[in-house]
């Protein structure tokens, strides 16, 4: 399981339905090493006990400023100095009206009127018709320009029985929303487009050729790049894995449709990097028809592909470009040569029986300053640190050319 980027957290839980939801959001913090603080609103014990809460996260849970377990009385300044950050979950309409106004008449309200920086997070969970009044969108509003996070909400059915916005985003996908929202935004304003996953060489009308990329590596960088500030464009061969909220996603099947899908989305892309393994070959003459089988040898007539990144490099005008290679033995000289021979600034190295398929993996980074190798880590992990390497080229690359 990934280690969350930060350590301690202030979990507020206000009064709503949703409140059930926080139990498994702390259970899943505690897992990862999280040291969890639990605050309620009197509200909030309506719907979920502190003893549960107490249970999960290993720690005395307070709901009352006036609590004399406090020794000096001074809990709403010290809770928020000993957090990385606070985060209110579920936020209630109520809660949320009164963070806008700045009020502070119970425990939770003034521990997050009194947090000095420590930066605040709210996941809202209210009713539909809450939620698109306009007094209920004001307080968001006043909320954002504040510089709080606003995590979700999801869309779907509700308690009361209603569908729309205004549900919980459910426990993992919050966490993944507080992870992201705590990433430096090293890449804002900048546009990124990626492939990633296998492409498909059709034989006949249902085999092909293909190989095992399972696209992992290729997601975990369009999600971390949308952590970051990018606005994220994904050219994907067919993969089981989940799209990244908030990255425009493009489905092709074949080297050739994902040469022209870049081609097509290339236009104003500050950075292309080439994730996918694409098939080297295509069939030439494929079958309409599903092939029958007889005692005949079959042969297949392979022509080679369109290098995609090659296409992409030799542009009058390219953005930054970030190549793949996976190798099978002798990583780092091949990988240095395929680095050279595509003329890249950058390349991501990877050994075969790491890389393909698993949620870990390593890399070496090469560039012209050298190698620079990232330890076994979860591919999220190694997509951040890859990202955090482009993002300081471009800001060196910037510096020397003097572009402001
Ligand atoms: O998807 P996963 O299971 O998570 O696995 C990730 C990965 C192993 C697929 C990924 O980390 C990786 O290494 N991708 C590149 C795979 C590869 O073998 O690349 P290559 O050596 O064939 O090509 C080098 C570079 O040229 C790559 O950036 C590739 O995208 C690009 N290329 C290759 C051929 C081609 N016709 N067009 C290209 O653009």
């Amino acid at each position: 399981m990934a280690q969350s980027t930060f350590k301690r957290l202030l979990v507020g839980i206000t009064g709503g339905i949703a409140a059930y939801k926080a139990a498994e959001l702390i259970r899943l913090l505690v897992r990862q090493g999280v040291e969890v603080q639990v605050v309620m609103t009197q509200a909030a014990c309506q719907f979920i006990t502190p003893v549960t809460l107490q249970a999960l996260s290993g720690k005395p849970v307070f709901t009352d400023l006036w609590d004399d377990r406090i020794d000096n009385g001074m809990a709403h300044i010290e809770f928020s100095r000993d957090a990385d950050a606070i985060l209110i979950a579920p936020a209630s309409a109520d809660f949320l009206a009164k963070l806008a106004q700045g009020r502070a008449d119970d425990l939770l309200s003034t521990i997050c009127l009194a947090r000095g920086g420590c930066p605040l997070m709210v996941a809202p969970a209210m009713n539909v018709q809450m939620w698109e009044n306009a007094a209920t969108q004001r307080n968001m509003m006043q909320l954002r320009n504040d510089g709080v996070a606003i995590l979700g909400p999801d869309s779907g059915d509700q308690a009361c029985g209603d569908t729309g916005l205004g549900r919980m985003l459910e426990p993992q996908d919050l966490l993944d929303a507080l992870e992201a929202s705590l990433q430096p935004k090293l890449l804002a304003g900048k546009r990124v487009l990626l492939t990633a996953g296998p492409t498909f060489e059709a034989i006949d009308a249902v085999r092909g050729i293909t190989n095992l990329s399972s696209g992992k590596m290729g997601y975990a960088i369009a999600r971390a790049a949308i952590e970051m500030g990018a606005e994220v464009t994904l050219v994907s061969g067919q993969t089981s894995q989940k799209v990244p909220m908030g990255a425009k996603v493009i489905k092709v099947t074949s080297t050739q449709q994902m040469l022209s899908a870049v081609m097509e989305n290339l236009n104003g892309q500050d950075i292309f990097i080439g994730v996918a393994a694409v098939a080297d070959y295509y069939v030439l003459n494929p079958s309409e028809q599903k092939i029958k089988k007889d005692a005949h040898i079959l042969t297949l007539e392979l022509a080679p592909n369109p290098d995609i990144l090659a296409n992409v490099t030799n542009l009058p005008n390219p953005p930054f470009c970030v190549g793949f290679a996976a190798e099978s033995e002798n990583l780092h000289e091949y990988a240095e040569h395929k680095r050279r021979r595509k003329n890249l600034p950058l390349l991501a190295a990877n050994l075969i029986q790491d890389a393909f398929g698993g949620d870990d993996s390593e890399l070496i980074l090469l560039d012209d300053k050298g190698a620079h190798p990232l330890p076994r880590a979860p591919k999220l992990i190694l997509a951040r640190q890859l990202l955090k390497h482009v993002a300081t080229m471009l800001k060196e690359q910037k510096t020397f050319t003097g572009n402001k």
